[in-house]
């Protein structure tokens, strides 16, 4: 490829590309002046899964996000994003940031805000067109929102403006997506939607790497997860690394607030053998 230069790095920064993988961080450390929020991350996340980086509030979850994305700069570590540094690779990253983080006054439409999302991608859109502007509706079909094209961003509730930033990311056509806690404050309807939509990416072969904070749909929507907590809990597969022994070590002493919920939430034991004669277990079985 021209115009590529194998990135310069010190001696003691080890190669990084392992072909399998979407994202790799290593020994990364995160500060915002006081004691870590970030401490020693070792994290592998392949390519094509949808990952949940789950974990109690302030766990350093957008943190580590960020740091992955370039916004926040670390204290020690390395990132990689398909073996290449963030700005190497940033025209294949989509982002959704947190909600709350986001300044939603800012005069512009929804279609305005999907269209921010074309502008990094090619060229020829620098004067977005009636391609880019069909392409854009589209996106905001994608995710229900086509009748809002043109109302402002502030006018709208928190949900729909959850999905205009999805739509955004949609139009980036990346190849990893990260997505800070894209189902916070949605209806059930537009979860639904949202779940469906990162599960097309993921069957198309992106990388979906989501912050949750759902515990009880962990296991249905996601084939990945980080258990964070300042530092990594568990990583893994969902069957093997979401068990109440990592929730607890995640949790910690809220781990009491978990117990009160409904136990599916926190002892993912094996489904209970079904009993032969028992009727749901033959129409599901049927079904
Ligand atoms: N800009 C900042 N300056 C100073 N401290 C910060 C800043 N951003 C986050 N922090 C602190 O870093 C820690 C991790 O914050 P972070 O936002 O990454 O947590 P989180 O896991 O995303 O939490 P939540 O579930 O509430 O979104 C917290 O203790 C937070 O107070
Ligand atoms: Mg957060």
């Amino acid at each position: 490829m021209t115009g590529w230069r194998e990135p310069v790095r010190s001696p003691e920064e080890p190669a990084l590309h392992e072909p399998g993988l979407a994202l790799h961080v290593e020994d990364l450390t995160v500060s915002y002046g006081g004691a870590p929020v970030l401490w020693d991350i070792d994290l592998d996340i392949p390519k094509g899964v949808m990952a949940a980086i789950v974990g109690p509030n302030g766990a350093g979850k957008s943190t580590l996000i960020k740091s992955v994305l370039g916004l926040v700069r670390p204290v020690a570590g390395h990132v990689r994003i398909f073996g290449l540094r963030y700005r190497e690779a940033r025209r294949r990253v989509g982002y959704v940031p947190q909600r709350s983080s986001v300044d939603w006054d800012f005069p512009v439409t929804a279609l305005d805000v999907v269209m921010m999302g074309l502008y990094g991608r090619l060229g020829w859109f620098r004067r977005p067109g009636r391609r880019a502007r069909a392409e854009a509706m589209a996106a905001l079909a994608q995710v229900g929102m086509e009748d809002y094209a043109s109302r402002q961003i502030s006018q709208l509730s928190g949900g729909q403006q959850q999905r205009v930033f999805i739509a955004r990311a949609l139009v980036q056509q990346a190849d990893i997506y990260f997505l800070d806690e894209p189902m916070a404050g949605v209806d059930a309807t537009t979860e639904r939607a949202i779940v469906a939509i990162l599960h097309r990416l993921r069957d198309a072969g992106k990388t979906v790497v989501v912050v949750h904070h759902d515990l009880q749909t962990v296991r249905s929507y996601f084939d990945w997860l980080v258990l964070l907590n300042v530092r990594i809990i568990a990583q893994g597969a969902v069957p093997e690394t979401y068990t109440a022994e990592n929730l607890r070590r995640a949790y910690g002493g809220q781990i009491a607030l978990l117990d009160q919920q409904e136990a599916p939430l926190v002892e993912p034991v094996p489904e209970p053998e079904p009993k032969p004669t028992d009727p749901h277990h033959l129409e599901a079985g049927q079904s």
